[in-house]
């Protein structure tokens, strides 16, 4: 489904990236992130460009090989390096503590890859990398703005705050804000938003 969706020289969710990951990343916490970036679920890598723009270096995995053809397109354009993986998130398995932030953007699965895929991005950061993750919640489905219309892939705030239970959750808010990204995303989306650090010392118990 995917590969068909991406198939057209247009990015189907613009080549602008997501605007709340900007504006965490211009953000006075997060204004000193540097290194490592891996970005789930990252399509036509219109997110991983931006980062790598900044200097980050980045990895992103997607399902879709025309959409990573297309990130890579987008990076030829811009000037910058990625390193791409085609994979599935239910069973790709990332370095261990490798990274300093982990990007989802739209990352939508059904629940049970979801909940892997949470628990992943955990251990895939650094103590004290950051997640930085927007999708669409429940309340989304019906207004005909984007994104899947079935509750079991939808974003769930108890979710996150359950496998980040150990970390700093610093932004983890449901709300709806007006998306215009590309085709697909037009208009007022109700949204999850989060940031989470993760605690310094892994597998101690810090808030
Ligand atoms: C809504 S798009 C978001 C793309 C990108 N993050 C962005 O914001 O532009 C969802 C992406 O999830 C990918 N995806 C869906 N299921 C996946 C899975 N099981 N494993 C890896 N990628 C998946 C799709 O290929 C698609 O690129």
């Amino acid at each position: 489904m995917w590969d068909e969706r991406f198939a057209q020289d247009d990015y189907v969710y613009g080549e602008e990236p997501n605007k709340f990951l900007v504006e965490q990343l211009c953000s006075q916490e997060l204004s000193d992130l540097s290194g490592a970036v891996l970005c789930l679920a990252e399509g036509e890598g219109r997110n991983a460009v931006y980062m790598a723009s900044h200097n980050h270096d980045v990895t992103c995995v997607d399902l879709s090989s025309v959409g990573l053809e297309k990130a890579k397109k987008l990076a030829l354009k811009n000037q910058v390096n990625l390193t791409t993986i085609q994979a599935d998130l239910a069973t790709y398995e990332p370095l261990p503590s490798a990274y300093d932030a982990v990007v989802m953007i739209f990352a939508h699965t059904p629940s049970a890859v979801r909940e892997r895929v949470l628990k992943n991005a955990r251990l895939a950061l650094k103590p004290g990398g950051y997640l930085i993750l927007e999708g669409y919640t429940v309340d989304q489905i019906g207004r005909g703005t984007g994104g899947p219309g079935d509750p079991d892939m939808m974003f769930y705030r108890e979710e996150v705050e359950t496998v980040f239970a150990r970390d700093h959750i610093l932004v983890c808010e449901e709300k709806v804000r007006d998306i215009q990204e590309g085709s697909l995303h037009t208009g007022p989306g109700a949204v999850l938003q989060c940031v989470v650090r993760k605690g310094e010392f892994d597998g101690s118990i810090r808030r």
